[in-house]
């Protein structure tokens, strides 16, 4: 694709990835990516806003053919799929400077072999002018690694935010055509990435209210040019009391687990509260993801095999545990032939999650009266603690 100027000296760079289904091998991106650079062109200097992924990088090349010199190349994030070209623009043009916070540019040196002369670090909120435009550099940590910053170009009121606010979707559009899409891609792309690191977004959000913003560039996806509605969602996302919802992922082997996982959903839903079900045979652990970000309850469905519980649920929860969603309550119910330590090995694999554990619900072989009748208690627990709390 063509270079596509946004306005008058600032341009779109990068590439739109329309094959790529996974990120850092974990990630599903169901509906491909983008890596965004931005050029922006002052009356005295130029500025190159992040690079691509590597397999990308003569398609940068090819768009950056008719700029004559680059002054910075500023790097907000080192992880390769944005910082990964720099080496080879550099090549092109060696006179530029690479324009880090302090912590990328160890991290660079380790990851490209970048020299370290080549190096400029910023502070927290220093400035760097172009001429007419000025670049203000802002740190905001764990958007989504610890060195991350975001940069405003104060003239134009616009945010160059990087991985922050973006989403994965494969795209011809400039801006955001399509708010409902871009909403559910931005939220599985937070639920995946950053939702571990909910309470220094918050801090990042903050900062961020003293800023007109007009406009986001983020370095994935497309551009926002009425960007309150993305803010007011992460606002919620970070921030905001979970929902009245129960994430149920579950796996079955021979349909017993899937009987109590069923037969919970019907009492729930009677009761008032949502639910959303994920055959981990076949679910796409993004989807997962998303409604982590929302759901106050977690309840593992899964059957003991070789005296332990399923692996799919134990990756299910391994996840939810790495994700650090903001869940309360958590149960089990599943089933087992002859014996086993399922609960205590999911037990232990939570230690990041602050949950109240509800008493789980195991069978032995297909669920029985008393079986049903436990799982009408659960249902009405969780009922009764979501009321109690105020989720809706
Ligand atoms: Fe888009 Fe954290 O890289």
């Amino acid at each position: 694709m063509q270079k596509r100027k946004i306005f008058e000296n600032v341009y779109w760079l990068g590439s739109v990835d329309w094959d790529r289904r996974l990120f850092d091998s974990l990630i599903p991106l169901p509906d491909g990516t983008t890596y965004n650079a931005y050029l922006v062109q002052g009356s005295q200097k130029t500025a190159l806003l992040d690079t691509v992924d590597p397999p990308m990088t003569d398609e940068l090349l090819a768009q950056l053919s008719d700029v004559r010199a680059i002054d910075f190349i500023v790097s907000q994030h080192a992880e390769q799929d944005h910082s990964g070209a720099i080496p080879q623009v550099l090549e092109r043009f060696p006179e530029a400077k690479v324009v880090v916070s302090p912590k990328a540019k160890g991290m660079l040196m380790d990851l490209l072999r970048i020299p370290e002369t080549a190096f400029v670090t910023v502070s927290d909120g220093e400035t760097i002018s172009l001429g007419d435009k000025t670049l203000k550099f802002l740190h905001t940590p764990w958007v989504h690694w610890p060195e991350t910053m975001v940069t405003y170009l104060t003239e134009d009121k616009m945010l160059f935010s990087c991985d922050f606010l973006g989403s994965h979707i494969a795209s011809s559009d400039l801006f955001v055509t399509d708010q409902g899409r871009v909403y559910e891609a931005a939220k599985r792309y937070f639920a995946e990435i950053m939702m571990p690191f909910r309470k220094v977004i918050e801090k990042n959000i903050e900062k961020l209210k003293e800023y007109d913003v007009q406009m986001i560039a983020p370095s994935h996806g497309q551009i926002y040019d009425r960007p309150a509605w993305i803010m007011d969602a992460y606002k919620d996302w970070v921030m905001g009391v979970p929902h009245n919802l129960v994430a149920l992922p579950f796996v079955s082997m021979h349909g017993s687990t899937r009987q109590l996982v069923d037969y919970l959903a019907s009492c729930l839903v009677e009761q008032g509260v949502r639910v959303e079900l994920f055959n981990l045979a076949a679910a796409d652990i993004g989807k997962l993801a998303m409604a982590l970000v929302d759901a106050a309850t977690i309840v593992v469905g899964v059957p003991t095999v070789l005296a332990g519980p399923h692996p799919l649920a134990a990756y299910a929860t391994l996840l939810a545990n790495a994700l650090r969603p903001k869940t309360k309550f958590l149960s089990i119910v599943g089933s087992y032939g002859w014996g086993g330590k399922t609960v205590e090995t999911l037990a232990g694999m939570i230690p990041n999650l602050n949950v109240e554990v509800l008493d789980p619900v195991l069978c032995k072989g297909v669920p029985a009266k008393n079986d049903f009748e436990s799982l009408d208690k659960l249902a009405g627990m969780i009922a009764q603690k979501h009321k109690e709390h105020g989720f809706r």
